[in-house]
């Protein structure tokens, strides 16, 4: 995640999505290429050109390098299935699209996505089963690395889940302020100290004025079944640590 200085994700207008500089962004794209999937929020999905793609062929050799596929998969998460079936990420067929929703979904929306989409899953009822869903991708579509783009919202429940191992963050020397703007983990949140996610500071990098950050997880909040998801994730990511 890119993050300003005051620790907003975008301005309140959203508006403004990109304001990384160009080494941020391969920074970005490397990261993809050491993951089988990305994963994002169907806000952050539905925004014009996002494609979720590994980018230029240097990154799609680094990916074959690594043993990868040379395109990962693109999941999205819409819990109540309002994402637009003309989202840009639909139109580049280059690898598969994956639709994580839930039961509550309309079937009308539902069957719009399945035109459009390589698979439609669903997960839970009023809200999307996270960690069902990450056992399913692991199973179904040998997801052993997910690298999770946002946005805020999903960031939130996927903390909340207990899901995430690792923060890639970069602080931005900008300030966006607003009340509404929204930062790196909205929804939910955690309403104690004691239950608040806890980090380790495992690599930091000044590059120009941002700061390149990267966070362990250590501590996390017990949930529905998270632990295996994690520990088959985590064991069968062990060798494809990042450089
Ligand atoms: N700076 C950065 O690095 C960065 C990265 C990514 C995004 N962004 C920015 O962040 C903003 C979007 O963030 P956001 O928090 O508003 O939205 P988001 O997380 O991208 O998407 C929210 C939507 O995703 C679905 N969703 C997320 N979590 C879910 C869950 N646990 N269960 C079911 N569905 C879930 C829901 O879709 P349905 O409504 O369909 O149920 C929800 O309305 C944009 O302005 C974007 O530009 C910034």
């Amino acid at each position: 995640m890119a993050m300003t200085a005051d620790g907003k994700i975008a301005t309140a207008n959203r508006a403004i999505r990109s304001f990384g500089s160009r080494h941020d962004q391969e920074h970005l794209l490397e990261l993809r290429a050491t993951a089988d999937a990305v994963l994002c929020g169907a806000s952050t999905a539905a925004e014009d050109g996002i494609t979720l793609g590994p980018g230029s062929p240097r990154f799609r050799r680094e990916r074959l390098r690594r043993g990868l596929a040379e395109y990962n998969l693109r999941i999205i998460a819409s819990g109540s299935g309002r994402l637009s079936p003309r989202s840009t990420v639909f139109r580049h067929a280059f690898s598969p699209v994956i639709v994580l929703s839930t039961t509550s979904a309309p079937r009308t929306r539902l069957n719009r996505l399945r035109a459009v989409a390589d698979e439609v899953a669903l997960f839970g009822k009023a809200e999307l089963d996270l960690p069902g869903a990450l056992r399913w991708l692991h199973k179904r579509w040998r997801v052993r690395r997910l690298v999770c783009e946002g946005g805020g919202e999903l960031n939130d429940a996927m903390f909340r889940e207990g899901l995430v191992d690792e923060l890639h963050l970069t602080i931005c020397p900008k300030l966006f302020g607003g009340r509404n703007a929204p930062t790196l983990a909205e929804g939910a949140g955690f309403k104690q100290l004691a239950d608040a996610v806890r980090l380790r500071l495992r690599f930091c990098r000044r590059a120009g004025d941002e700061l390149y950050l990267v966070y362990e997880v250590v501590g996390r909040v017990a949930s529905r079944g998270c632990d295996s998801t994690q520990r088959a994730m985590s064991q069968s990511r062990s060798d494809r640590r990042l450089k």
